[in-house]
């Protein structure tokens, strides 16, 4: 998979070249290219934002230097374009196992008050959310989906942790995890996790995973 990213701040991305991302791009199972928006302004200044038409309260993002970076870019138009927002479609598992399946995706994220809506209108074909509450760009958003969505790319992680067992695999919460030592501060394992017999240590965490699914999360039972 290849991931463009369009953004004023590329230095963030940084934060995704550790661990098991950064020997996934090493390993060349995604490649992840980080575009500077500014570069494209024609503006003598380099400015990328205005004041909005109509009036209100902070800047909005310039269409020239977004629709030349994104079309510079992304020429034939071969990425799923995605601006990141709060208007757009929530992020959540199937969603991320669906992006997973794409050969390449754009990420376009906004700043200040976001972007002109023809840049939306012309260039992107998906907006999404992460969440419902206000970041102060869309850069963070883009990480955390880069992140979940890397995690379904064939090989990034190993056997240990597949995504076979782990919260919201089969529309569950996780159960709880325990390792060494057996007792912690007073606290023990629970004892079936010891039995060794796998039938009854499979029943227990079913039987967590529904306890606490219906404790914090009701509407996934549904
Ligand atoms: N930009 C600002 N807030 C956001 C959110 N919740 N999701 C995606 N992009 C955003």
């Amino acid at each position: 998979m290849k991931i463009e990213v369009l953004t004023l701040f590329p230095e963030m991305f940084e934060a995704l070249n550790v661990g098991i991302l950064k020997k996934a791009q090493q390993n060349k199972l995604f490649e992840l290219n980080v575009t500077n928006i500014r570069d494209y302004s024609l503006d003598k200044h380099k400015k990328v934002d205005d004041t909005p038409f109509g009036g209100g309260a902070g800047m909005v993002m310039t269409p020239q230097p977004l629709h030349d970076a994104i079309n510079a870019v992304d020429k034939d138009h071969k990425c799923l374009r995605i601006y990141l927002s709060p208007k757009g479609e929530t992020l959540s598992q199937n969603l991320v196992k669906e992006l997973a399946k794409e050969e390449n995706i754009m990420f376009v994220c906004g700043n200040y008050e976001g972007i002109d809506q023809r840049v939306i209108d012309l260039d992107i074909d998906k907006e999404l959310s992460i969440g419902d509450y206000v970041l102060t760009g869309g850069e963070m958003a883009a990480m955390v989906t880069i992140n979940a969505v890397s995690r379904y790319i064939d090989g990034v992680l190993g056997n240990s942790e597949s995504t076979n067992e782990e919260s919201f695999s089969d529309g569950l919460l996780e159960y709880p995890q325990y390792t060494h030592p057996q007792v912690f501060e007073g606290l023990e394992v629970p004892e079936v996790l010891l039995s060794g017999n796998h039938q009854n240590i499979a029943k227990w965490r079913h039987e967590e995973q529904i306890k606490i699914t219906k404790e914090r999360r009701p509407d996934l039972l549904k």
